[in-house]
């Protein structure tokens, strides 16, 4: 396996348990499987006028790093029991594409992990990123779901992943990710 998966966190704070979770899957990733993160803070509020008078330089560099991965692996907290505006909003420019051109994201394979000091662990968020998916058509792995509830128990002081059976789990869902992303090879 040699595949390069492009990491997106949902939080920008540099304290986050997503980014830190982001920072575990590096940690955890099988054999061949490379992760690089993308950076979506620099990226402006959607506005049409704006993008017809040229996409913003974080958008395009965005839009390019997730052309040249082999997959796509989203770490998002839960806002309201939804997606982040600062994630859904990256989603958005990215999904955008000239007449006739296939999105940057159509085709892709997409892990989706999160994290929450709550009890359910972004459920909810990480539905409605799938429900903006089927739109996209992103391929979100379907199972297993990664939900990592009540987080602040689980990372230590400098937010590294430290709970075993979370650690293990992660392990095993980058396997799937990997082999899903394999599958999907060619489809974008
Ligand atoms: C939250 N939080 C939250 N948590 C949750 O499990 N379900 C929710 O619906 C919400 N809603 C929510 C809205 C807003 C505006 C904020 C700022 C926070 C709490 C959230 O899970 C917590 O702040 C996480 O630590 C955010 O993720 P990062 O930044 O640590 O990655």
């Amino acid at each position: 396996m040699s595949l390069t998966i492009l990491g997106i966190a949902g939080s920008l704070r540099a304290k986050s348990y997503n980014r830190a979770l982001l920072r575990a899957a590096h940690e955890l990733k099988p054999p061949g499987m490379e992760i690089q993160d993308a950076e979506i803070g620099a990226i402006p509020l959607y506005d049409a006028d704006l993008e017809a008078a040229g996409v913003p330089e974080p958008v395009a560099t965005l839009k390019a790093a997730i052309r040249a991965s082999d997959g796509l692996l989203f770490a998002t907290p839960e806002y309201n029991y939804g997606v982040p505006g600062v994630l859904k909003n990256a989603i958005d420019w990215a999904s955008r594409a000239a007449p006739g051109e296939k999105g940057c994201l159509a085709g892709k394979a997409a892990g989706i992990i999160g994290a929450s000091p709550g009890p359910s662990g972004t459920a909810r968020g990480q539905a409605q990123l799938r429900q903006a998916f089927i739109f996209t058509q992103t391929y979100a792995l379907q199972a297993p779901e990664f939900t990592l509830a009540r987080c602040a128990d689980k990372f230590d002081a400098e937010l590294r992943l430290v709970d075993d059976s979370s650690r293990e789990f992660l392990r095993k869902y980058l396997v799937r990710l990997g082999d899903w992303a394999e599958r999907l090879r060619g489809m974008a």
